[in-house]
């Protein structure tokens, strides 16, 4: 599903990327590289995600990292000396290539400094904000929403519904048990726009109130800060970004999902990662048919476009 221009319906100028994460599913690989530097083809996961955040207007990124995570923000800042190489080599594609992410928008840093969950994450980004932001964007990196322009939707329920907009997509009955499950309402017709009662984390698919499973895009009203402030430990003993998001709804605040009608790559485990990984080579044509041919022979599959079946 692409997202149709519309007029620009940004409602926030900052973007949280929460990046602090221990990545254990990523162990050893993740005693080195923080995993959101795991390249899919090229290009890390933060990057992509900076880039949606770009394209859907954020003017900043507030990247939250840990302790021995510094190269995170090291990926944003300008090489100078590997820039002027590569420009006295006449490598210009690549110059570009090491050049997008410094210049895609502004970037600052702040320290989550023990790993006490997502909420806690988000939590640390509200010193970053000016007084005057009433609302921010939040996106996992370890969570690719394809095609991009999902916050672009959700800025239009926020600008319509106000309050706070979340994202889902719709899976099977069968895997809802691993995910967090929405429990929602019809909101105005849209079939694609929800209004959301409550959230159920990892039910088994005969209780699950819905097929609607939360993907890591977040539309979050300022009161989120308040709201994670109030609440206590949750599950593994972190605080939960959901916990918050419920109390906001049990506040009466209004909170709306907006259905993704597309592709989602999990970035967070080795298996989704290399889906990710295959799905966009087999997008590049510099590896796409070289990785086909390959993939085929190892899987002892006959190349239909070749053998003359349909
Ligand atoms: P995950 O639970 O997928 O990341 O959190 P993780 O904890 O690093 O991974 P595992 O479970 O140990 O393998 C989703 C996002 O939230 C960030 C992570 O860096 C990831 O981008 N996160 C999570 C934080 O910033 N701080 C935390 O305390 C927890």
């Amino acid at each position: 599903m692409g997202y149709p221009a519309t007029e620009f319906v940004r409602q926030f100028r900052t973007a949280v990327v929460p990046a602090a994460g221990l990545g254990t599913r990523f162990l050893p690989a993740t005693k080195a590289v923080p995993k959101e530097l795991l390249p899919i083809v090229d290009t890390p996961g933060v990057e992509l995600v900076a880039q949606e955040a770009a394209a859907a207007g954020a003017e900043r990124l507030v990247l939250v990292t840990a302790p021995g995570k510094e190269s995170l923000a090291a990926y944003f800042a300008e090489s100078r000396e590997l820039e002027q190489t590569l420009v006295e080599r006449g490598k210009t594609a690549l110059l570009a290539k090491v050049r997008h992410a410094p210049n895609l928008l502004t970037v600052r840093t702040v320290l989550q400094q023990r790993p006490l969950g997502l909420g806690h994450a988000v939590l640390q980004a509200e010193q970053a904000l000016d007084p005057d932001e009433i609302s921010v964007a939040v996106l996992l990196p370890d969570d690719l929403v394809l095609p991009c322009g999902v916050l672009d939707a959700m800025s239009r329920v926020r600008r319509r519904y106000g309050g706070s907009v979340l994202c889902a997509f719709d899976v099977p009955r069968a895997e809802v048990g691993a995910y967090g499950v929405f429990d929602v309402a019809p909101a105005d017709g849209d079939p694609n726009v929800l209004r959301v009662n409550g959230m159920v984390e990892k039910p088994a698919p005969a209780d699950a109130p819905s097929t609607y499973a939360a993907a890591g895009r977040y539309l979050l009203d300022r009161a989120v800060f308040d709201a994670l402030r109030a609440i206590g430990p949750g599950a593994g003993g972190e605080l939960q970004l959901t916990d918050a998001i419920a109390l906001l709804i049990a506040q009466g605040h209004p909170v709306h999902v907006v259905v993704h009608r597309g592709t989602r790559h999990d970035l967070g485990n080795p298996g989704g990662y290399l889906r990710a990984a295959v799905d966009f080579a087999l997008n590049r044509t510099e590896y796409a048919a070289g990785l086909r041919v390959w993939l085929l022979d190892r899987l002892g599959v006959d190349d239909v476009r070749h053998s003359g079946a349909a």
